[in-house]
């Protein structure tokens, strides 16, 4: 039997707050999400009151969980910006239960990573259509733009940057307890992949998926950078929520391919990021279309345009089109990134075009996702 959101509000209606209500007494929760079985939402308190609430955030995963047909409950607890928090006041009870604004990420109580201004994920809902490509590449495009830029592999099921950077040396540890990362093109980088072998076959349940992309975040010393660009694992599961709960992201980057199947999961994709409030700053459509290294022939063998559409549809920008090109797998299999070994050839330009736009979205005093008014969840 499929869940309810009123199954979930009444679970929630015996949880006690510390201000010795129920948590639904409050203008506390937002809008809760439930699909298959699946329950996500947030609470949203004083910044100054965060600490005291941590009890009732783990005692409301608890109860949704406890409720019949509920697979999994992961609840984030957000801090309200003092000034929006005063002018708030308390709520009548009979307010209480409905749907609230979700907290954007700015308010959220979990500090970002320090020294990063910008935290981005570039991320699919399908396997295989290209992010770490697309992510090395981005990253390397917004160096060009002169800013110091860091790499994070947070597909930790599969990781590819030790590959796709050809690094093979293990980061050095500093005073016994933090990472120091690795710098490749100028890039600073850092991988699960680096702290294990190969071969070691990857089984990481979700608390596991949590906590060893917490560490990469806050247990490496990342310098100071411009913008920390995240290479996600496929899908839309814990460690994507993970990351849009444990870090303010400023905005994610969709790759999909132009086949209408990944169109569907680059959908789910969108859909994800939109619901945990994080702007989506565009969609790449990668492996375009075929461009013959011979004659340089241009075939739209998946026909193209599709993901350009669907950006539309989405109300989100487009941030460009990737040829698939032996060239492109060539070089990013043999750890020599286009962007960084073929400046001057078109493949980086078109790199360098996208890192402009996602730039544009995310520089200081920029409105990340502005173009996005309409929210359309279909997933
Ligand atoms: N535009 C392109 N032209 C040619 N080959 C490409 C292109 N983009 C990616 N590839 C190749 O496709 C394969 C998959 O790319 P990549 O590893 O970047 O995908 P991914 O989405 O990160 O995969 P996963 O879901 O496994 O993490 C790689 O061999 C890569 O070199
Ligand atoms: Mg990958």
């Amino acid at each position: 039997m499929a869940v309810t959101k009123e199954q979930v509000l009444a679970a929630l209606g015996r949880v006690p707050t510390p201000g010795g209500s129920y948590l639904t007494q409050g203008r506390v929760l937002s809008d809760i999400v439930v699909t298959d079985g699946k329950v996500f939402f947030s609470i949203t308190v004083d910044a100054a009151v965060v600490k005291a609430w941590e009890p009732v955030r783990k005692s409301a995963e608890e109860a949704v969980r406890a409720v019949p047909g509920v697979q999994s409950a992961l609840v984030a607890l957000t801090a309200e910006r003092a000034a929006g928090a005063a002018a708030r006041g308390p709520q009548p009870a009979h307010v209480a239960q409905q749907p609230q604004r979700a907290a954007h990420p700015a308010d959220k109580v979990q500090p970002g990573v320090p020294g990063v201004d910008a935290v981005i994920a570039v991320a699919s809902g399908k396997g295989g259509v290209g992010k770490s490509t697309t992510a090395v590449n981005l990253a390397l495009g917004l160096r060009d733009l002169g800013l110091k830029v860091g790499i994070l592999d947070a597909d930790i099921y599969g990781p590819s940057l030790p590959k796709l950077l050809a690094i093979k040396e293990k980061p050095q540890t500093i005073g016994g307890t933090r990472l120091k990362p690795i710098s490749r093109y100028g890039l600073t980088v850092m991988s699960i992949g680096f702290l294990i072998d190969e071969e070691t076959p990857m089984i990481w349940r979700g608390p596991m998926v949590m906590s060893a992309i917490t560490q990469m975040l806050r247990e490496v010393e990342w310098g100071t950078l411009d913008v920390m660009v995240v290479d996600m694992p496929p899908g839309t599961g814990d460690a994507q929520l993970t990351m849009a709960q444990q870090v303010p992201l400023k905005g994610a980057v969709i790759v999909s391919t132009p086949q209408d199947l990944a169109l569907i999961d680059a959908r789910r994709g969108v859909a994800m990021f939109k619901r945990v409030n994080v702007p989506v700053l565009g969609v790449v459509e990668n492996m375009s279309y075929f461009l013959c290294p011979q004659c340089g022939t241009r075939s739209d063998i998946f026909g193209t345009g599709g993901a350009r559409k669907e950006a539309e549809r989405q109300g989100v920008p487009f941030l460009g089109e990737v040829p698939l090109h032996m060239t492109i797998r060539e070089k990013s299999d043999s750890g020599l990134p286009v962007v960084a070994t073929e400046p001057d050839g078109e493949h980086a330009k078109i790199y360098r075009d996208i890192a402009a736009k996602v730039w544009d979205q995310i520089k200081p005093g920029a409105a990340p996702g502005r173009t996005a008014p309409k929210i359309v969840i279909e997933a």
